[in-house]
């Protein structure tokens, strides 16, 4: 996602799938940290990304002109909904930066937080951290996260690169 050089369209969607631990108790700590059960969680969250145009929602911020996009760094701000129509409802939105850290490719290392404004986990955060390759295949570290997320770890798949281009 937000990062890939596909600029000739102007929507993706990716589809993402998320294998979530949430919370943890097997903790023998007492402190402020009084850990919940430890739950295991599934969902799917779709990227709404648009590159071109006067709505785009990644702005290539530093743009070096070395081979590979070395050095490159894009900032995105998708859009994220229940599925991949346009009229699927927003749940949040997908923020994050893309540096293109490889001089051997263009694949990026991106930190971004998953910000959630409706639905289930309202006002709730994931922090996720990994990298793009240029297939697009992107697991990422979930590392954290606020509200129902709090003590989240487990991992971000994107199932499916889908230019729908409506
Ligand atoms: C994306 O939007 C910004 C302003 O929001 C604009 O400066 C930039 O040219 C746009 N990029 C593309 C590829 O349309
Ligand atoms: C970076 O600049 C080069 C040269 O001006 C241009 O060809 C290229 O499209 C730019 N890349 C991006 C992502 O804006």
């Amino acid at each position: 996602m937000a990062s890939s050089p596909h600029s000739s369209s102007h929507l993706y969607f990716l589809l993402v799938f998320f294998l979530l631990l949430a919370a943890a108790t097997a903790f023998p700590v007492t402190s402020e940290f009084e850990l919940g059960r430890q739950s295991r969680i599934h969902f799917r969250v779709y990227f709404h990304e648009t590159f071109l145009g006067p709505d785009n929602t990644t702005v290539t911020v530093v743009n070096m002109s070395l081979p590979n996009t070395f050095g490159d760094v894009d900032i995105f701000d998708a859009v994220l909904r229940t599925g991949p129509s346009k009229r699927s409802t927003e749940v949040g939105r997908a923020q994050g930066v893309s540096f293109h850290a490889s001089q051997r490719d263009e694949s990026s290392l991106i930190p971004l937080v998953l910000v959630f404004t409706a639905g289930d986990f309202c006002d709730s955060t994931l922090t996720l951290i990994g990298r793009m390759d240029t297939s697009g295949k992107a697991d990422r570290a979930i590392v954290g996260g606020t509200g129902v997320f709090q003590f989240a770890w487990g991992n971000m798949f994107i199932l499916m690169d889908e230019d729908i281009g409506e």
